[in-house]
């Protein structure tokens, strides 16, 4: 295909973006409504549903997870979430995007708990066409154990943003036309869970779970989806965001894949670092 062509496919695209947002902008305010919207799908008995809340609870026999019963191809997903308080090592809370298959797609938040009195760690990670390994470890600026804090994935024919509070964490941007990986032709539902991975969530594995403080639970309200493909930014939101962005790499990032030159020393790093 030529540049021509190829460009005039792009702005027949971008025309049929922009008429999706006047008839294709679905809004679903699940609050009151979750068990039409959301099932368990593993340990139902671990999961108390009450007005818009469900909460997760881990013990030492088994976690516990839901998800949407519908699927979506580009939009926000969000919710609130309160984190397991006190001594919450070797436990992951996540809350998720993801379609099914061995070549699926999928758009992580997994919350690391910790010690009481130590910091959550925030990592998220893409999987696109059945691979991950693009995992990037914030902290948070305050305790998400105290209080209820917004968590949510934009996700739309240009780019990702994992959103914490209104604040960017993370952006992944669609570079397809450079050969670069981007989910974009799988719908997703939406998920949430908590486990043990004592085996390698806190502090690398060295904190093992304590069962004596179980059972370890988490609370969900207010999930929220707006299915739609298309979003425009006004110039100075573009220049709020990149700032918020730049504002938590210097200030929160705790590891990023792209610069784990040692992990990747055979292949060399993922194209997507370079672009
Ligand atoms: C997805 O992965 C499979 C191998 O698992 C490969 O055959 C296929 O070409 C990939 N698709 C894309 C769009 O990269
Ligand atoms: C837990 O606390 C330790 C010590 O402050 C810190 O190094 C680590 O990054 C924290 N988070 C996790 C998930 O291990
Ligand atoms: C596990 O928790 C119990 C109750 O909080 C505490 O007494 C005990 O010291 C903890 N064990 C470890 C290994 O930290």
């Amino acid at each position: 295909m030529n540049c021509l062509s190829q460009n005039r496919k792009w702005n027949s695209f971008t025309f049929i973006n922009i008429i999706s947002i006047i008839f294709v902008v679905e809004a679903v305010n699940i609050s009151g409504d979750l068990n039409e919207e959301f099932e368990a799908d593993w340990a139902p008995d671990h999961i108390v549903t009450q007005g818009d809340q469900i909460s997760l609870s881990l013990d030492s026999s088994t976690g516990c997870g839901f998800e949407s019963k519908k699927k979506y191809l580009f939009g926000k997903a969000s919710a609130q979430l309160k984190l397991v308080q006190g001594d919450s090592a070797g436990t992951v809370t996540a809350y998720y995007m993801s379609s099914q298959g061995p070549n699926h797609d999928e758009l992580d938040f997994e919350f690391l708990g910790n010690v009481s009195g130590e910091p959550y760690i925030v990592q998220t990670n893409l999987y696109i066409n059945g691979s991950g390994n693009r995992e990037q470890r914030h902290y948070l600026w305050f305790d998400p154990s105290l209080d209820f804090h917004t968590y949510s994935l934009l996700w739309n024919q240009r780019s990702i943003l994992f959103v914490v509070d209104d604040i960017p964490i993370r952006e992944y941007v669609n570079k397809e036309r450079k050969g670069i990986a981007y989910p974009g032709k799988q719908a997703m539902g939406i998920y949430g869970s908590v486990w043990n991975a004592d085996d390698w969530a806190t502090q690398g594995g060295r904190v093992k779970t304590n069962w004596s403080n179980a059972p370890f639970i988490v609370t969900f309200r207010s999930l929220e989806i707006e299915a739609w493909q298309f979003w425009w930014d006004k110039p100075v939101v573009k220049e709020t965001r990149r700032k918020q962005l730049k504002w938590v790499r210097d200030n929160f990032l705790v590891y990023d894949y792209c610069r784990d030159v040692d992990r990747f020393s055979l292949q060399g790093l993922p194209k997507e670092c370079h672009a």
